[in-house]
């Protein structure tokens, strides 16, 4: 990570996206909404785009309409040098997935998707979650010691997924694999990344054939099925639609999991609140408390981009047609103009609109999922694992430095080891 950025910087404003931001970036973000609520940066990758860091301006983005998904958009697109998106996805053809077009495609979609993957198909996964959760923790439980991102948050939303779609359990590893590239070298070499999304893609194309032929009561099944009006997925739809649920899924999981354990341990009196409650059998204050991870310290640091499709203004600032514009979740969730102590972590915070998950027409599809893996992951580890504690000083621990995501590499723990 480098910083080229910011031609036009303020002598007090603290450096984007160097390590230190990386390690935490919410000093920065706060100076940011106070003196410069939407302003314009060069981004480690070289293109130029605006931060928008105010709660207000940031719900209002989020649900512009006049802001596009559609890269086409992107003034430098035009030029040949826009650098978004997935590596390797344009020439994957998953380019049509719901967080990079506009509606009329975008309502058709995600109707369509809707339909298969419903919150009762999710609630009636719980049971398999709980199973998936317990066999990882037995995987470590007696040692009393593990990296509770490799051996935990990583494989638990993968498997999760995998299942739902329906990828049988032989080849879900290989899933494993490819999403663990993905995650390592998001923002780095592009080679590597580039090859594993065409693997899944060439798995996903295969396998949805195979189930157009037997097909059962998976994920990729009942995308195959929904039909609105007549109207089916075509196969590469359902191709992009299986691979967008595992990319936005993945590890957007695996950070609700890591973030939230990790703001769970430096929080003592909160985190014994939590394990008082669950060993009485309340399970309200963990259905409070995973919203309140979500916007204290949540997965998705930046929303996905957007392109001014004309000019328009933001929080008074006048913005170019063709211009990208990035929402700052992880800013917006900590405005005192929105939070009481907003950096305060409060399980029982109830007041709490954040935009962890986003909002508007993209607001995020699989969130039921997510909220039954992270209340089953951490509810979990602090039943079966209650002494749960950091291994290494807060100092040592190495966060990713991807530009939309918010995560830890590691998260090295210790416990009385329960053989
Ligand atoms: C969209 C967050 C888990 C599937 C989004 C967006 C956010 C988000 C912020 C909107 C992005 C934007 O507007 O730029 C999260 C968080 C998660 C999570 C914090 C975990 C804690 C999941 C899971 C799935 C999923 C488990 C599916 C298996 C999607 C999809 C979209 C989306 C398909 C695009 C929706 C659309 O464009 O209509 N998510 N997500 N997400 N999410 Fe999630």
């Amino acid at each position: 990570m480098h910083h080229k950025n910011d031609d036009n910087r303020h002598p007090d404003q603290p450096p984007l996206f160097t390590w230190e931001f990386a390690g935490d970036p919410y000093p920065a973000y706060a100076w940011l909404r106070e003196h410069a609520p939407v302003h314009r940066t060069t981004l480690p990758s070289g293109v130029d785009a605006w931060l928008v860091t105010r709660y207000a301006d940031a719900r209002q983005a989020l649900a512009d309409q006049r802001l596009s998904k559609n890269p086409v958009h992107h003034s430098e697109a035009a030029h040949g040098k826009g650098k978004v998106g997935i590596p390797g996805e344009r020439s994957a053809n998953l380019m049509t997935h719901l967080l990079n077009i506009d509606p009329p495609d975008h309502t058709r979609l995600r109707r369509l998707v809707s339909k298969a993957f419903t919150p009762r198909r999710v609630a009636e996964f719980a049971p398999r979650v709980q199973e998936l959760t317990d066999h990882l923790i037995d995987g470590f439980a007696a040692r009393g010691t593990a990296d509770l991102i490799h051996e935990f948050a990583f494989p638990l939303p993968i498997y999760a997924i995998c299942d739902m779609l329906g990828v049988p359990p032989e080849d879900q590893d290989d899933f494993r694999d490819w999403a663990g590239m993905m995650i390592r070298h998001g923002g780095g070499p592009r080679g590597g990344v580039a090859r594993s999304v065409k693997r899944m893609r060439t798995y996903l194309a295969e396998l949805i054939h195979r189930k157009r032929e037997e097909p059962g009561e998976d994920l990729i099944s009942g995308l195959i099925r929904a039909s609105d009006h007549g109207e089916h997925l075509t196969e590469n739809e359902a191709a992009a639609m299986a691979f967008i649920l595992l990319f936005a899924g993945f590890e957007t999981t695996v950070n609700l999991i890591g973030n939230g354990t990790y703001a769970l341990l430096r929080n003592p009196g909160q985190r014994e609140r939590l394990q008082r409650a669950l060993a009485e059998g309340d399970e309200s204050l963990l259905a409070t408390g995973i919203e309140e991870l979500l916007r204290y310290d949540g997965p998705v640091e930046l929303a996905t981009w957007r392109f001014a499709t004309r000019e328009l203004t933001i929080g008074g600032q006048r913005i170019a047609e063709g211009d990208p514009v990035l929402v700052v979740l992880a800013a917006a969730d900590r405005d005192p103009e929105r939070f009481a102590d907003p950096d305060i972590l409060d399980l029982a915070r109830t007041d709490n609109q954040h935009l962890g998950y986003g909002h508007g027409i993209h607001y995020c599809l699989g969130a039921p999922l997510a909220r039954l893996e992270g209340r089953t992951a951490l509810a979990t580890l602090l039943r079966r694992l209650p002494d749960l504690r950091l291994s290494v000083d807060p100092a040592e621990l190495r966060w990713r430095g991807g530009l939309i995501m918010r995560g830890l590499r590691t998260l090295p723990v210790e416990f009385t080891a329960r053989p």
